[in-house]
């Protein structure tokens, strides 16, 4: 077929409402060609090379990080962005208080100026995916046509793509069409750069009805690998809340006792509060016999089985993890992980062809290059990897990969874990006295934001179930789903607040972390599979010291006072607090939230 003068290969689906999308992309784009993309050896092969040879990517040392790749975006490309992500749904209270909303058509009007022509001189990548295990009724389809070929790469590691996933589709006419463009035509005249973007017009948008994303002018991340953030979870909340089932911005781990009893828990925590650590974590030795396996680090859908228990998989095929701070030290999973095969994005290029980032040495290497391609030295001001600079790794890759991690039927999750990251006043670990209370610790997490985080309150940005930046619709119908969830739910997973970050008057952290998180993981276990000890304080259920594994660590009943302890007035100013969220979200908010906060302020 002739559009513009460029013609595809139509042979390659029988798909009818894919072919019509098509045919509409390519006449609006006015790409110079069409690219079916695979998913081969030979199509990653080709792509990594043609980005080497226009400079766009620099191939790292064979020996020392084999079939792997240093990208260096535009410095004004670095992050996602939520100032112009949209949620377009027909009415503004369908999106909410807490998105952007623009009216639908506006939108479509705003869009078509942006993408007319925007593919000049440019190769389209046509990319079939599917979120979830190829065959698994909890698995979605989607196609993302793209002129960017480091988001071909990037969709490779991060979801299953290619051939297999279009004959798998067959003639469904439901896959969600993801148009994403990196806004840089090659116009006559027009130059090519490595990183092409437009960030004077960024625009993130959805169509939650339609089921369809749109995104221009960023080749970054959860901007432009539309099948995270944007379908995973945006999408995906929409789709969860119309079917029944949840799309959340969470871990899914493997806890497995010295006995064999093994059960699963999923985890949101907002960002910067180590996800991927813990979703990858590895118990202190003194514990012998448990295990933790990995699932899944940052996405989970979940959906009830016939007997009314939760089973989860995630979405995702590979790990795209922020590098600064990841070290042997601080998680050695995610080190084994980025081995081989995987794209590391704006970290620092060391003189023998590998990679550096801050916190992966306590010294850095002599004769760095940074992350904007310049020389860099120990003395210079500015860090030698960006902040957000990411790893792209397949989760086949992870030594603690679960046996079950593409099971189609996904893996029984008996607990959530709520964590935000507390200076002060919040304990270590707390249960929820029932499901709805749960709902309320999700509904008000917060995390203290580092410097990067925009949308603070005071230092305290309310970030509920970690799913601000991407729930799809109204916060308070996401609530209300919750809620309704749990009434559905014959077997309800046990829900917990955890805060590693907790510190004395000094500043100094009152818990270890990392591989000591185990004790309270595991506590979290007990009392999941209706086991562990716990007594009844204001906030919920605590464990007494005792009531955890202490073996082969020093922890004193005066530090743990501290870190357990509960400052009724302190607490009762921050319910006060909650407000500030709830007030936003007021008419929407289910009066169940309501309620637990008068029931907390009258146990405070
Ligand atoms: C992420 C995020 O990149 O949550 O996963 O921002
Ligand atoms: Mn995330």
């Amino acid at each position: 077929m002739e559009r513009n003068n460029v013609t595809y290969d139509r042979r390659k689906t029988k798909n009818k409402a894919l072919l019509k999308w098509l045919d509409k992309m390519v006449e609006m784009c006015g790409p110079k060609k069409v690219r079916w993309c695979d998913g081969s050896d030979k199509e990653w092969k080709q792509l990594c090379d043609l980005m080497v040879e226009q400079g766009s990517m620099i191939r790292l040392d064979e020996k020392k990080r084999p079939n792997s790749f240093l990208v260096r975006s535009d410095p004004r490309d670095v992050a996602r962005v939520e100032g112009r992500t949209f949620i377009c749904s027909f009415g503004k209270d369908e999106a909410g208080p807490t998105n952007n909303w623009e009216d639908p058509r506006k939108m479509r009007a705003r869009l078509k100026k942006l993408f007319k022509g925007c593919m000049e001189g440019r190769v389209m990548y046509v990319i079939p995916f599917c979120m979830g295990p190829l065959g698994s009724p909890l698995s979605q389809f989607g196609i993302q046509v793209t002129d960017s070929p480091y988001v071909v790469l990037n969709l490779r590691i991060m979801t299953r793509m290619g051939k297999q996933v279009l004959d798998q589709m067959g003639e469904k006419d439901f896959f969600v069409p993801c148009l994403h463009s990196v806004g840089f035509p090659l116009s006559k005249g027009t130059k090519d750069v490595p990183w092409p973007c437009d960030p004077e017009n960024t625009h993130i948008v959805h169509f939650p009805e339609q089921r369809t994303i749109v995104s221009y002018g960023s080749g970054y991340g959860g901007n432009a690998l539309l099948g995270k953030k944007c379908l995973a979870l945006r999408i995906a909340s929409c789709m969860a809340r119309d079917n029944d089932w949840m799309a959340e911005h969470m871990l899914i781990l493997g806890v497995e006792s010295p006995e064999g009893e093994k059960t699963y828990v999923a985890g949101a925590f907002p960002s910067a509060c180590g996800k991927t650590n813990m979703a990858m974590l590895i118990p202190p030795q003194s514990m012998k016999g448990w295990k933790v396996s990995t699932v899944g680090d940052d996405i989970a859908w979940l959906k009830p089985d016939e007997s009314g228990a939760l089973r989860a998989i995630n979405p995702e095929a590979g790990f795209f993890g922020v590098a600064p701070g990841t070290s042997w030290e601080t998680n050695p999973n995610a080190m084994e992980s980025m081995k081989a095969n995987t794209l590391f994005t704006n970290v620092a290029l060391t003189p023998d062809g590998d990679v550096w980032w801050e916190g992966l040495t306590p010294k850095p290497p002599d004769g760095l290059i940074d992350w904007r391609g310049e020389e860099w030295s120990a003395g210079s001001d500015a860090p030698a990897a960006h902040p957000n600079a990411r790893f792209t790794a397949p989760a086949s890759q992870c030594p603690t990969i679960d046996p079950d991690w593409e099971n189609p039927d996904g893996v029984p999750v008996s607990a959530f874990i709520f964590g935000g990251r507390r200076m002060s006043d919040i304990p270590l670990v707390y249960q929820s006295f029932n499901w709805n209370h749960g709902v309320y610790l999700g509904a008000t997490l917060a995390s203290e934001t580092t410097a990067a985080a925009e949308g603070a309150l005071g230092n305290l940005r309310r970030d509920p179930m970690a799913m601000l930046p991407f729930c799809g619709y109204n916060m308070g119908d996401y609530f209300r789903h919750w809620i309704k969830m749990g009434k559905q739910l014959v077997e309800k997973p046990r829900v917990f607040h955890v805060n590693w970050f907790r510190k004395d008057s000094h500043g100094n952290f009152l818990w270890p972390g990392f591989c000591e998180n185990m004790r309270v993981l595991r506590w979290i276990f007990e009392r999941s599979i209706g086991r562990g000890r716990a007594h009844e304080v204001s906030l919920g259920w605590v464990p007494r010291k005792e009531d955890l594994d202490w073996s082969g660590l020093d922890f004193s009943a005066e530090q743990w006072e501290e870190l357990m302890s509960i400052d009724p007035e302190s607490l009762r100013m921050q319910t006060l607090r909650h407000e500030e969220l709830f007030l936003q979200l007021s008419e929407f908010l289910p009066k169940e939230m309501l309620f637990e906060r008068e029931l907390l302020v009258s146990r405070l």
